[in-house]
């Protein structure tokens, strides 16, 4: 908490704000646009001679956005009561809801969904962007408020909101505005919105996230470094040597996967010099030393909160995150075709559907802080835990392998949130304290920014040894491990969490590998229990939901085996 906290967010933005409202309502008031919508209001006469919206600006206005019409309040004389109620988070979320599209469509699969109701259709994209504007110097991050998510997500979704409108050339509106600044002769309307808009994202990104610089001088310059590449992200240390080694051999001889890899470590303690060495010298693998990136946050490194700064840092567009102590069965490639994941750029998997009593704050807090859950968020079952329920689903997220393509501003955003969540100020007040690790955090801060997001259908389920007595007697599907088997789309095993094939993860040289005959696929949820068996915890589900291991994943396992052998207990790296 060293840093001077009573930082005020955009002081000196009042000038700016004035003169963005005055350049919104003059769009409003433009006498071309008007009387090609047949609408009645007068025109300033200052501005009436302004040609900046062209005919062809509007048609294609109205044509990525359905129905432009509204955007300009054909009957201008009806103020949007959402307007009046100065709402400001209602107002931010239906205005991100706008950006990405969702404007007067209904469809029941909408990610936000807050403007698909009749009686909002009255909504007005300028006057709310005239409100998101005129509220930004008043959102205050003081020394207390760091915990506080309510202003933390108002100032965030400020900051987002700007971005897009500056920088993402795809917007109509972003282009609209830009034209209003530089085409202008009227003096009250001559600010220059990038400018002010610059400012605007300078002060929230400082307040919010002031570890990024000397790293980057901005979210944009990060933006703009990325190159088109694709890669693997990977953090780990001593501990997980063994395990990071045999993962990317698996990758590289079982699916022929030569993507590069960055593989982030937290300084010479983390990673010693002999396995640098021995990592430095396997092919297209790059060894990274997170403190040399952000370190004002990194060098407070602890536990899982290094995994969203690596991702920052990697220097990859598409980054494919993986848990030291993760393998698959399928090529982690197939991910990039999937149709959520090219919409999204990004795919989250759900945790076990596992009921606890620990970590139910979590699920209140978020609602608390977070009060206009998207249609989606709300379908999810963290969201319906009651005060009165003893267990619930506190699990939310598996972050074990997680793509993102950072070039979206949308995800990088949601990324950059969830290192807040996750740094060294906030984790152990906030996040771990209300949920376990850093996992939820992904999804928290696309909900919280509005950042379109899916889980992949299926809940976690597990690969491991069937209980055939238990399950003969319960008539029911017994599989006991200590691992946790994510299902692709399909319901097809993809790759599974919490040791590879190892009996003991943290014993890599006892060559002691599991002998799984089973996997459980949980693809609802409801009537999926988990008990533990210490060290292992047995998923009691649907005798449907159980299967033998395939052959083929047999022999899958036996050649992942002798990959161990080759490569870690004979100590043959290339
Ligand atoms: C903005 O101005 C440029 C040229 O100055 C013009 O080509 C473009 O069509 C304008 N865009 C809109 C949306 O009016
Ligand atoms: C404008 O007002 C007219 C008459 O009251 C109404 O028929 C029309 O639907 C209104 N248009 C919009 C976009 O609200
Ligand atoms: C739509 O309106 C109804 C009734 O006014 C309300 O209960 C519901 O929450 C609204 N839905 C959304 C997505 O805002
Ligand atoms: C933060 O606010 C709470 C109440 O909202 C108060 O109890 C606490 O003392 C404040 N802490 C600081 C450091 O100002
Ligand atoms: C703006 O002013 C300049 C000179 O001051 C003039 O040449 C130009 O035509 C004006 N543009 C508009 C759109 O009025
Ligand atoms: C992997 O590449 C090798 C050599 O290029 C090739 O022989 C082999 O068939 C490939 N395996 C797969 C699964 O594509
Ligand atoms: C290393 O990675 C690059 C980029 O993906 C790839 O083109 C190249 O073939 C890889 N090299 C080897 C030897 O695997
Ligand atoms: C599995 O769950 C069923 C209830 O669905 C229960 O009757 C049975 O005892 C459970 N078996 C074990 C081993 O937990």
């Amino acid at each position: 908490m060293g840093n001077s906290k009573q930082a005020q967010i955009f002081v000196n933005a009042l000038s700016i704000a004035a003169g963005l409202i005055l350049v919104g309502t003059w769009l409003w008031l433009d006498a071309p646009l008007k009387s090609r919508l047949g609408a009645s209001h007068q025109s300033d006469s200052s501005i009436a001679g302004a040609d900046f919206l062209h005919e062809s600006a509007i048609a294609r206005l109205e044509n990525q956005l359905q129905n432009a019409r509204a955007l300009f309040d054909l009957n201008a004389t009806s103020t949007p009561s959402l307007f009046d109620t100065h709402d400001i988070d209602l107002v931010q979320i239906q205005f991100l809801d706008f950006l990405n599209g969702e404007f007067l469509d209904a469809r029941p699969s909408l990610f936000g969904g807050s403007l698909s109701n009749s009686s909002e259709s009255n909504f007005n994209a300028l006057s709310h962007w005239n409100a998101i504007i005129s509220d930004a110097p008043s959102q205050t991050l003081s020394s207390n408020s760091t915990m506080n998510y309510v202003q933390v997500g108002r100032v965030a979704r400020t900051l987002i909101i700007a971005h897009r409108i500056l920088y993402d050339t795809s917007d109509t509106l972003q282009k609209l505005l830009s034209n209003v600044s530089t085409k202008s002769n009227n003096s009250d309307a001559k600010v220059d919105m990038k400018q002010s808009l610059t400012r605007i994202i300078d002060t929230a990104t400082d307040a919010l996230f002031p570890w990024i610089p000397p790293t980057f001088t901005s979210i944009r310059s990060m933006q703009t470094s990325l190159d088109d590449s694709v890669g693997i992200v990977i953090t780990g240390g001593n501990h997980h040597a063994h395990l990071m080694m045999h993962l990317i051999s698996t990758l590289r001889e079982e699916f022929n996967c030569t993507l590069p890899v960055e593989l982030f470590y937290a300084g010479p303690d983390d990673l010693n010099a002999a396995h640098l060495k021995q990592f430095n010298q396997m092919t297209n693998v790059t060894t990274k030393d997170l403190h040399q990136y952000f370190p004002q946050e990194t060098k407070r490194w602890q536990k899982f909160s290094a995994k969203p700064f690596a991702i920052l840092a990697s220097s990859f567009r598409t980054v494919l995150f993986m848990d030291a102590d993760v393998l698959f069965f399928r090529d982690p490639r197939e991910i990039l075709e999937n149709d959520v994941f090219r919409r999204n750029g990004l795919y989250y998997f759900k945790d076990r559907y596992y009921h606890d009593s620990a970590f139910q704050e979590g699920s209140f807090w978020f609602r608390e802080i977070n009060p206009y859950m998207s249609r989606y968020g709300r379908t999810l079952s963290y969201m319906h835990l009651r005060r009165t329920d003893a267990h619930g689903t506190v699990h939310q997220m598996d972050s074990g392998f997680i793509p993102l393509d950072k070039s979206r501003t949308g995800v990088l955003l949601s990324l950059l949130l969830a290192c807040k969540m996750n740094s060294a100020d906030e984790r152990d007040e906030v996040l771990y304290k209300k949920s376990y690790g850093d996992k939820e955090a992904f999804w928290f801060s696309s909900e919280i920014l509005r950042v379109p997001y899916e889980f992949n259908p299926y809940f976690g389920g597990t690969l491991g040894r069937k209980d055939r007595v238990q399950s003969f007697f319960s008539w029911r599907g017994i599989v006991c491990s200590s691992t946790l088997l994510q299902a692709n789309e399909k319901g097809e095993p993809f790759w599974w969490n919490g040791g590879g094939i190892l009996v003991d993860r943290f014993k890599p040289y006892d060559g002691e590998f599991v002998d799984f005959d089973a996997v459980g696929i949980d693809p609802v949820g409801q009537g999926t229990w988990w008990v533990w068996r210490h060290p292992m915890i047995c998923m009691n589900t649907s005798w449907m939901n159980v299967r033998w291991l395939s052959r083929r994943h047999k022999q899958m396992l036996r050649r992942f085996e002798g990959i161990y052998r080759r490569k870690i207990l004979a100590g043959n790296i290339e």
